[in-house]
């Protein structure tokens, strides 16, 4: 089983999913939970240089191509031995976010960001997607009010951009309805995690 978990920044996703990943553990289910770019020590290498604050001259179709490379090997290293072995990935982050932030937000197009990523994940679609749903306005003052979680060079975008982002996550949803599940995250930290949870056990039933 491979889950992913989407959604504009400050949607609040991480906190949501730590909760209900203590209660799966709790009934049993052997979780492995990780993220993107990153979550191999290759993978890591390749997402300081994409989200280094310095980095102001990458060209849009060279960071779409370095989160792509870095979900190749984070596949390769971590989750498909991992999903081998039985085990439940769950990953902040994948190819939704490509096809949101480079495919709508950089306009490069949704499908040929799509392309790049069958190439690099070999076809690989999550079985289910959580779309922590949320104003990019009410997100990105989250972040602002949260002095731990570090600014990087795509929280810097406009709020345009975020928007954007956003927009193209919805579509996302209505082009994938069977793997995709929106979560309500402007709701309380309570009321998310539950649904966070709700879903995840109502994919693992089915
Ligand atoms: P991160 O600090 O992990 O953000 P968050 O806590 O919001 O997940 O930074 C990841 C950033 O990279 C985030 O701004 C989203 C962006 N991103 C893309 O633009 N494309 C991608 O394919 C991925 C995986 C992330």
């Amino acid at each position: 089983m491979f889950i992913t978990l989407e959604g504009p920044e400050g949607s609040g996703k991480t906190t949501a999913v730590n909760t209900a990943c203590k209660k799966l553990e709790e009934m049993g289910y052997q979780i492995v939970r990780t993220r993107e770019p990153g979550g191999t020590p290759i993978a890591e290498q390749i997402r300081n240089v994409i989200l280094d604050k310095e980095n102001t001259a990458m060209d849009p179709r060279t960071e779409a191509l370095l989160y792509a490379a870095s979900r190749r090997q984070h596949l390769v290293e971590k989750v498909w031995p991992a999903i081998k072995e039985g085990k439940i990935v769950i990953c902040d982050r994948y190819l939704d976010s490509s096809l949101a932030y480079q495919g709508g937000a950089r306009n490069l197009g949704v499908d040929n960001i799509l392309n790049i990523n069958l190439f690099a994940t070999e076809n690989t679609y999550p079985d289910l997607t959580l779309l922590f749903d949320i104003e990019p306005e009410v997100g990105l003052a989250r972040i602002a009010a949260n002095s731990s979680r570090e600014v990087n060079r795509l929280d810097l975008e406009k709020l345009d951009f975020h928007h954007k982002v956003r927009d193209t996550f919805l579509s996302l949803a209505k082009r994938y309805p069977d793997r995709f599940v929106i979560i309500d995250a402007s709701k309380s930290q309570e009321e998310v995690a539950q649904a966070t949870l709700k879903a995840i056990l109502d994919r693992l039933c089915k």
